[in-house]
């Protein structure tokens, strides 16, 4: 076989800086270039998949990895990289058919919350970490949570409280949880769908919580085949289940939208008027006959605009570039925000070359090019007393095929066209993954 035909034959998510690595480092004190800001104190880690055998039927199926820095008074004081070690990772027997929500591969994302660092994937149990990285085991809010956990939840800013969902292929399809800032489960409402759909996402604000019923649903030949069991459905149709915080079932009402997939929401917050706002990385329709091992879709920035009462949101794009990985201040999040931080994909879905800063209040963008790099997501850090929503800075790695080792990379957030605050060189490659997190005096 020629080089081109391995190519072509080997799955997207096995090349390049997607493929995996095999080595869990340890390193202290790592080198940089530029200064630390002293103020950054606590642990960014980032998850992703990372198949221990190397091989996985899917991008999104492999083990989940964890890679962190720990930021102490302006040094990078160490750099690792973890297998989350789930029954599923250390080997334990899959039953055919039924998920096993203890037993997952907690790839997608990693945060904190009411004391615990929790490594998340959308099918099973978030994965309690320790800030070393060493996997403690799967949680349940002390035996009260008895559904998948999203990789996606959203934290209040105002109550502290932590809001998420499960999904799954049984009846109730989709169920709504809540927790307290103390890390209580206070409620569990199932939130009645036709079908079992792909639901990565959802959206807050200060008064309700919004559920995507959307049109990529559970699809047994592509099970089948070991891929993501879903595929694009002309017939489901495309809606938003808006919730009221704090209120029942009953308080639900559905808002129909054209049909798309979106992975990622940047945020939604409610006008005076009770109009609800969503801005979300948008897809135009994903994997027609099922997940395909060649190819990525492209995503942009579109609006859903729901006034009170409305039974069809109104939808506008915001730009037409490609990109994902939206993140806001998340001291904004269920709030009114004008600052979307992105990363530009290029036309495969994959090229990940540059940052860039949306304004959406002044429609000016502003970009990071990365000079033979590539870039995974970036969070926004707030500055200590930061007056503005763009205060502080944006963190993520990056992969400088130069070096053939990533780099984590600071940016002043109001200024992210500019040569990076700080440039953290890792010993090793960081694969694209998926979401990560700063934890503060973590
Ligand atoms: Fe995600």
């Amino acid at each position: 076989m020629s080089q081109a035909e391995a190519k072509t034959k080997t799955p997207f998510w096995e090349q390049g800086n997607l493929a995996p690595v095999q080595e869990e480092v340890t390193a202290f004190d790592l080198p940089v270039e530029g200064a630390i800001p002293p103020e950054l104190n606590g642990l960014y880690a980032r998850n992703g998949a990372n198949p221990r055998e190397g091989h996985s039927g899917h991008w999104f199926l492999g083990d989940g990895m964890l890679h962190g820095v720990s930021l102490r008074d302006g040094r990078a004081e160490w750099y690792r990289n973890r297998w989350v070690r789930t029954p599923r990772f250390n080997g334990a027997p899959r039953t055919p058919g039924m998920p096993d929500i203890r037993s997952g591969v907690a790839n997608t994302n990693v945060m904190a919350h009411a004391g615990k660092i929790m490594a998340l994937v959308e099918s099973a149990l978030p994965v309690v970490m320790s800030r070393e990285l060493d996997t403690v085991g799967s949680y349940d809010y002390d035996g009260k949570l008895d559904t998948p956990f999203t990789a996606h939840p959203k934290v209040c800013p105002t109550t502290g409280e932590l809001h998420f969902f499960g999904y799954g292929f049984v009846p109730p399809f989709l169920t709504y949880h809540a927790v307290d800032a103390a890390g209580t489960l206070m409620r569990s409402i199932p939130v009645p769908v036709r079908a079992p759909t792909m639901v990565h996402d959802f959206a807050m604000t200060s008064g309700h919580v919004i559920f995507m019923d959307l049109p990529v649903v559970f699809d047994m030949p592509a099970a089948q085949r070991g891929t993501m069991p879903f595929a694009w459905s002309d017939s489901y149709g495309a809606r938003l289940g808006i919730l009221k915080r704090g209120a029942g079932i009953e308080s639900l009402r559905w808002v129909e939208i054209e049909p798309c997939y979106v992975f990622h929401v940047a945020n939604a917050f409610e006008e005076a008027d009770g109009t609800i706002v969503v801005d979300v990385a948008w897809y135009n329709e994903l994997w027609r006959g099922g997940p395909s091992g060649k190819t990525f879709d492209r995503a942009v920035l579109r609006r859903w605009r729901v006034p009170p009462g409305a039974t069809k949101a109104q939808e506008q794009f915001l730009d037409d570039r490609s990109i994902e990985f939206p993140r806001i201040n998340d001291d904004r999040a269920g709030l009114s925000h004008d600052i979307v931080y992105t990363v530009d994909t290029g036309n495969d879905g994959l090229t990940y070359e540059l940052l860039r800063k949306y304004d959406l209040k002044t429609g000016k963008s502003t970009e990071h090019v990365f000079d033979n790099g590539m870039a995974s997501e970036f969070v926004h850090v707030p500055g200590e007393g930061g007056k503005s929503e763009d205060d502080g800075w944006l963190i993520g790695f990056v992969y400088d095929r130069a070096r053939n080792a990533s780099d984590l990379l600071i940016l002043d957030a109001q200024k992210i066209e500019s040569k990076p605050v700080a440039r953290i060189m890792l010993p090793a490659r960081v694969p694209q993954g998926f979401h990560g997190n700063w934890m503060p005096g973590v």
